[in-house]
């Protein structure tokens, strides 16, 4: 972090731009890159961020990669760059287009960032975070994936909307991968520490649960065009903001197991201790026999996902 910390952004589309445009407002890091095939696009969004952060007093600075070999030196890469989901279209079908993608970029941040902390954004999200680590040769503690948040903060949001009551100050808990089977915990679910139990009946919970599985359909059925921007991008923020000042908070974030949970050589979304080193500490939870369960099934999604990619030899020569 000697550099006066940089923030590499590949992919100035909605998420990417959004996440550049939170930073900037926080004033996290001095300067933010931005890498973007359409080259004028990422040059417009960039002026207008940094009059943007003028605007606000920030100190951050927001310019534009034209080439990757120009995204040197960063603290934090975070990469967004893929073809977005659209209706009707899984996560998993994105699979073979966007680990492509990935390959391409992670080779790039590779040589040019080496030192950097990655947080992977594209879908299929764990298997993209798998992607960038065996294509980065990084240690797993600095290739990480944002899901967890965001599929949190949509929990509260449904229990919030719910309840009627209770904003700012829910805590709800999702582990497991970022798919349809991700596992949402209402058992680690307070409001202000007050469990859900004692607030809402089993049906009203199910609900929740269900509604945060499909939580990002739901918004790109409405925006038809692409998929949610805001707090994908709110939640990737927190977690470069946390890295930069290296807190050491806990967050959820999908991470390469190798071991916990009884899992290895896979990435599944679980609590993690977020620092300057980026990974830096594992939190393992007791899970009971359902909850284990239902991480099991989401784990082994995504290992098909990477069975998919072997079987494609995708990671030939690795
Ligand atoms: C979502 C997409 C970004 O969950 O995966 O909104």
């Amino acid at each position: 972090m000697s550099q006066g910390k940089r923030v590499g952004i590949v992919g100035a589309g909605n998420v990417g731009a959004t996440v550049a445009y939170s930073l900037a407002m926080l004033g996290s890091c001095h300067e933010i890159i931005l890498r973007d095939n359409k080259i004028d696009v990422a040059k417009g969004k960039a002026l207008d961020m940094s009059q943007a952060a003028s605007a606000v007093r920030s100190h951050t600075v927001v310019s534009v990669a034209e080439e990757m070999s120009d995204l040197v030196d960063c603290d934090v890469v975070v990469v967004t760059a893929g073809s977005p989901r659209l209706p009707g279209m899984s996560r998993d079908d994105l699979l073979m287009i966007n680990a492509k993608i990935t390959k391409d970029v992670i080779q790039g941040i590779a040589k040019y960032s080496p030192n950097a902390i990655v947080i992977m954004v594209s879908n299929p999200l764990d298997a993209m975070t798998y992607v960038a680590l065996k294509e980065s040769g990084f240690d797993r503690s600095r290739v990480i994936g944002m899901a967890g948040i965001l599929d949190s903060s949509r929990m509260a949001a449904f229990i919030q909307e719910k309840l009627g009551y209770g904003g700012g100050q829910i805590r709800a808990s999702v582990m497991g991968g970022h798919g349809d089977d991700m596992v949402p915990l209402p058992r680690y679910s307070t409001v202000a520490g007050v469990p859900l139990t004692d607030v809402l009946t089993h049906d009203e919970i199910d609900e929740i649960v269900d509604r945060t599985r499909h939580g990002g359909a739901e918004i790109v059925g409405y925006l038809k065009t692409g998929s949610a921007y805001y707090a994908p991008a709110k939640s990737t923020a927190i977690m470069v903001d946390a890295i930069l000042k290296d807190t050491k908070q806990i967050h959820p974030c999908a991470v390469c197991l190798e071991g916990e949970y009884g899992y290895s050589d896979v990435v599944s979304g679980v609590p993690v201790m977020l620092g300057a080193k980026g990974a830096e500490k594992i939190i393992e939870v007791t899970l009971d026999e359902q909850e284990n369960a239902m991480f099991a099934q989401s784990c082994a999604s995504v290992q098909t996902l990477i069975d998919t990619l072997n079987k494609n030899n995708f990671f030939e020569g690795k």
